[in-house]
């Protein structure tokens, strides 16, 4: 039995639809996936079923595109904001999909038990550097041409903006962090990078402002994270900071992954845990 990670199916691509329906079953392992399923609800539902046939466990956590304001919704309503995230909720339980707002589930490995804890944080614009202010950010984004499409088509409703949205689902889930035993080893699991030092963007550094939020700097360490798991960055790689392994498990778009090794092969194995060696020999094969 293993614990596999993946993020980024984005499912509105034909070839990443076909790669799913041709993935093989991993009936003994539990998977991870860690937003962007896609942007439609009728391709997060297919994704959901799809993988939650393979996997004796699922777990979801949304990503920037899977809260964007769709044009379709049952009875023709498009849902934006908290509504929309709380659809994907229900959706994800009629898979028996365990998502952000569920009791956390416990790995239970030869090294002792760990809490496999789905977040889901977005992002408040903190990213960016000391010296641009927040009113300022979207414009300097423009500068470097990077600005993020979340701006027209991820609505925060009922919140005033995306930075609010953020600050309460920090609180709550802060709130819910603090309540593990004390010591108690977690996998963290969020859509967006914890930390800012691995939002590295080399093709478009000025789209870090929607890549996270500064608040989450040290949780790996206040929250005992042996792993922590997330995507975003379309940049598949393993790091590791005061002893926790970051993951960064994307697919992304059909060109940025091989097709001829399948999706299986982008399956990040997170438990048992690879050495820091063999962690980062697979990234760097896949990345390629
Ligand atoms: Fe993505
Ligand atoms: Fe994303």
């Amino acid at each position: 039995m293993r614990l596999k990670a993946i993020s980024d199916l984005h499912l509105a691509n034909e070839a990443n639809r076909e790669a799913l329906l041709e993935l093989p079953a991993f009936k003994d392992d539990w998977l991870i996936v860690a937003g962007d399923v896609a942007e439609k609800l009728e391709h997060i539902r297919f994704g959901f079923d799809e993988l939650s046939r393979r996997f004796a466990k699922v777990f979801w956590v949304p990503g920037n595109h899977d809260l964007w304001a769709g044009p379709e919704a049952p009875g023709g309503r498009v849902l934006v904001g908290e509504e929309r995230y709380r659809r994907m909720v229900e959706y994800a339980r009629e898979f028996g999909i365990v998502t952000p707002e569920d009791p956390y589930e416990t790995w239970q490995g030869p090294d002792g038990p760990r809490s496999i804890v789905p977040l889901f944080l977005l992002y408040d614009y903190s990213f960016r550097p000391d010296e641009v202010s927040r009113e300022d950010v979207v414009a300097w984004a423009r500068e470097g041409r990077a600005v993020c499409a979340d701006e027209l088509f991820l609505d925060p409703s009922p919140w005033d903006s995306r930075d609010a949205w953020c600050i309460s689902r920090c609180d709550e889930a802060e709130r819910r962090l603090s309540q593990l035993p004390a010591g108690q080893p977690t996998i963290l699991v969020n859509h967006f990078p914890l930390r800012r030092d691995l939002a590295r963007l080399p093709r478009a550094p000025r789209f870090v402002p929607w890549c996270g939020t500064r608040r989450t700097e040290d949780w790996h360490l206040r929250f005992n994270a042996e792993v922590v798991i997330s995507g975003h960055l379309h940049i598949r790689k393993t790091d590791w900071r005061d002893g926790t392994r970051f993951e960064e498990v994307s697919l992304g778009y059909p060109y940025q992954w091989d097709r001829s090794l399948g999706m299986a092969a982008y399956l990040r194995d997170i438990l048992p845990g690879a050495s820091s060696s063999e962690a980062a020999n697979s990234a760097a094969r896949l990345s390629r």
